[in-house]
């Protein structure tokens, strides 16, 4: 049993699809086992995002990802890392397989409508940064 972090970023939310997003995570044997929507500041943006303070896309990704609420769940199961990913689609909504959430929700590569944690060691940390253990059940 994995657990993973997984963010439906501003876009989605904006959109008003986080039940059909939700929803495929359930359909595919990941249960949410910690859910919130929270507003994040530049602080939390830039920290969440501190492994990329030197790409050349960092400003818009803080500027983005506080562009709106967004909504963080721990989801749990089975090979929950790879699986989120799989289920996610690639980082780029043109190079995304079809019947991925990238594919169905995403725009942009910016605007790319969810993030999940790309190793179980950063889904660790990753979790850590937005939920306390008793939130997680
Ligand atoms: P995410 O999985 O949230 O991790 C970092 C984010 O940076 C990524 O999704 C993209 O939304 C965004 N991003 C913007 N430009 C790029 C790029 N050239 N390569 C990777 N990520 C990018």
């Amino acid at each position: 049993m994995e657990q993973t972090l997984s963010i439906i970023k501003p876009d989605a939310v904006k959109k008003g699809v986080i039940g059909q997003i939700v929803s495929r995570f359930e359909s595919n044997g990941l249960r949410v086992a910690a859910m919130k929507k929270l507003q994040l500041s530049d602080a939390d943006a830039g920290e969440f995002y501190a492994v990329h303070k030197e790409r050349p896309f960092f400003g818009e990704l803080v500027e983005f990802m506080t562009s709106g609420p967004v909504v963080v769940m721990v989801l749990e199961g089975e090979d929950a890392v790879a699986k989120n990913r799989e289920l996610m689609g690639a980082t780029n909504p043109k190079e995304a397989e079809a019947g991925t959430i990238r594919a169905d929700f995403a725009e942009s590569i910016d605007a790319n409508a969810v993030h999940g944690s790309d190793s179980l060691e950063n889904a660790q940390i990753e979790i850590n940064f937005f939920f306390a253990q008793r939130e997680i059940v």
